[in-house]
């Protein structure tokens, strides 16, 4: 296969980020290339000749929900008849013989010009399915552990086709975490601890933190983020001058502390620690690194809001911050712009105990 391009899918406004991102990635790898950016679409094409070695040294991106290379590129879909161009262009990229493809995705931008496109799309996956498993294209029943193919339609009339790699592939199709709001939940916060959860530690999440007893909450007020953990049956001590819902209290799981949560210091060590207070980024990750290096905590998930400019520019400056303060220590890091993080990223990060 030769790919010429990276298709990445990003949040619609942080194609810069999404763009400064691949392009640092791929210079350390030893790759380069570029992109023109349409501002406020929800993705770019990175234009790369050497895409398929780049993808396959990828691990994922903080700015990208998701990326895969473009095998080819379809620019006169006729409206008659769609699907025979499509199936043409695989035979002949893929051979007769690749009938291995274990699902199709039909993706689009999240961005408002191409919402008629998404509508589309969402539609036209069902015979594009049918079709490609009569002609032996994809296999007859979906199979997430084998690579898929992705028909990425910039508009109705023209498409992208590429093949990911199971482990790029994001928890949920084109990083739009599905997740239903729960009713009791005491706010709408509470879906991206949710699916910090799941992307950073995988769909058994919650049996993960059920085996926990201890966390503790950093600007935890009205609750959204305490409401999961006390939902897997930890206790947790929220830390917040501002109000706790009542009925998160009356479970009687929490203890609220008003108290700052720059000082607030447990009294025994937590399996558990989230943060989610709107503060300087730097300041709060160096609150967090305080936390792993006095063992006060095992792990964390914290919230960086960034600032309107040089967002990239100030997660590079924090993760070289943490770099070179767990230098020589064995960590776990992992970040990414959730799909219900606006203005911000979020953070896992665990600290393996010292011998
Ligand atoms: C975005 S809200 C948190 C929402 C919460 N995660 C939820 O799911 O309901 C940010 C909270 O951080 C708190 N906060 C900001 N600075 C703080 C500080 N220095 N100490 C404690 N809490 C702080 C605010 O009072 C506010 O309640």
């Amino acid at each position: 296969m030769v790919s010429q391009a990276l298709l990445l899918l990003c949040r619609p406004g942080f194609e810069k980020e999404c763009l400064a991102e691949i392009t640092a990635v791929a210079a350390e790898l030893g790759h380069t290339g570029w992109a023109r950016l349409e501002a406020d679409s929800g993705f770019i094409r990175f234009e790369c000749a050497t895409a398929d070695a780049l993808y396959a040294e990828l691990s994922p991106l903080v700015f990208a929900r998701e990326v895969w290379p473009v095998l080819t590129t379809i620019d006169a879909l006729p409206a008659a008849d769609r699907i025979t161009p499509i199936i043409d262009a695989l035979h002949s990229t893929l051979g007769r013989e690749s009938a291995t493809l274990g699902q199709l995705f039909c993706d689009t931008a999240e961005g408002d010009a191409y919402r008629a496109t998404a509508r589309f799309a969402g539609k036209f996956v069902h015979p594009l399915r049918q079709a490609l498993r009569s002609e032996n294209v994809l296999l007859p029943k979906d199979k997430a552990a084998r690579p898929a193919l992705h028909a990425f339609f910039p508009d109705s009339g023209r498409v992208w086709l590429g093949i990911d790699r199971p482990a790029m592939r994001p928890a949920w199709s084109m990083g739009v975490a599905r997740l239903k709001f729960p009713s009791t939940a005491p706010s709408r916060s509470t879906l991206k601890l949710e699916e910090a959860f799941q992307v950073f530690l995988g769909t058994d999440w919650r049996e993960q933190v059920g085996n926990d007893h201890t966390a503790v909450d950093l600007g935890a007020a009205p609750g959204g983020w305490t409401w999961q953990l006390v939902r897997r049956g930890l206790h947790v001590d929220a830390i917040d001058n501002g109000p706790m819902n009542d009925d998160l209290m009356a479970t009687g799981q929490v203890t609220h502390h008003r108290a700052d949560g720059f000082r607030w210091q447990p009294e025994y060590p937590v399996d558990w620690l989230v943060c989610d207070m709107v503060e300087q980024p730097s300041r709060v990750a160096e609150r967090m690194l305080d936390w792993l290096e006095n063992g006060w905590a095992r792990q964390a998930i914290f919230n960086l809001k960034l600032p309107m400019k040089q967002r990239w520019a100030s997660w590079s400056d924090i993760r070289a911050r943490i770099e070179q303060r767990l230098s020589g220590r064995r960590y776990q890091l992992q970040a990414r712009q959730l799909y219900f993080d606006r203005e911000e990223i979020t953070l896992y990060l665990a600290l393996e105990a010292t011998a």
